[in-house]
């Protein structure tokens, strides 16, 4: 069995994608480590859940730096500086710059509640709904300069429940934690 990727798990909201990878990552159902724990929002809930599992925590405030490439170049030390492999991010909310791009090129992974290239960018579970659309999904997906818009890696459909953005977002959110686990695993083993 080849040893286990070093990832870094980028998130700026409540984390739930990050406890289920963590979760996976332990019950050995995803083959992987989580090294670092990266946050733009030191107030959010998944700083609370890393913290609960003893995972190594950067916060940064992006505004306390002079620019978005000084921003990531200091995330970049923190990377280097624990070996990570690769980047998940799982509901970061920022467009990730050159500075991590080059460093990362072909190993930052992102997860994004719709089909794309369908609703890209913030609440695509709002936007599907306002659109009427009575499917809507997950797509795993490279992470290029773009809101959203690498190569696609993996999608899975997911029905809209009563035209309902909550009772929908509860599907999506479990489709997420599996279909995320499933192809970093295959991303991972190669
Ligand atoms: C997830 O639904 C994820 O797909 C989405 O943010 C949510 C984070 O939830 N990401 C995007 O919209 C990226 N454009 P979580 O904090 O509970 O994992």
């Amino acid at each position: 069995m080849n040893r286990k990727a070093k990832i870094a798990v980028f998130a700026s909201g409540s984390g739930s994608n990050f406890e289920a990878i963590e979760e996976a990552c332990r019950n050995g159902d995803l083959h992987a480590e989580i090294v670092i724990v990266v946050t733009d929002q030191p107030a959010a809930f998944v700083v609370e859940r890393a913290r609960q599992v003893d995972a190594r925590i950067v916060a940064f405030q992006p505004k306390a730096f002079q620019s978005k490439n000084a921003y990531e170049e200091a995330i970049l030390r923190e990377l280097n500086d624990v070996g990570a492999e690769w980047l998940v991010l799982a509901g970061y909310m920022r467009l990730i710059g050159p500075v991590l791009l080059t460093a990362y090129q072909s190993h930052i992974i992102n997860i994004h509640p719709s089909l794309l290239p369908a609703f890209p960018g913030k609440d695509a579970i709002g936007q599907a709904i306002a659109h009427g659309v009575k499917v809507t999904g997950v797509t795993v997906h490279l992470v290029d300069a773009g809101m959203d818009t690498g190569l696609i890696l993996a999608q899975q459909a997911v029905d809209v429940v009563d035209g309902d953005a909550e009772k929908t977002a509860e599907v999506i959110h479990a489709v997420e934690h599996e279909l995320y686990k499933d192809t970093l695993n295959v991303l991972f083993r190669r």
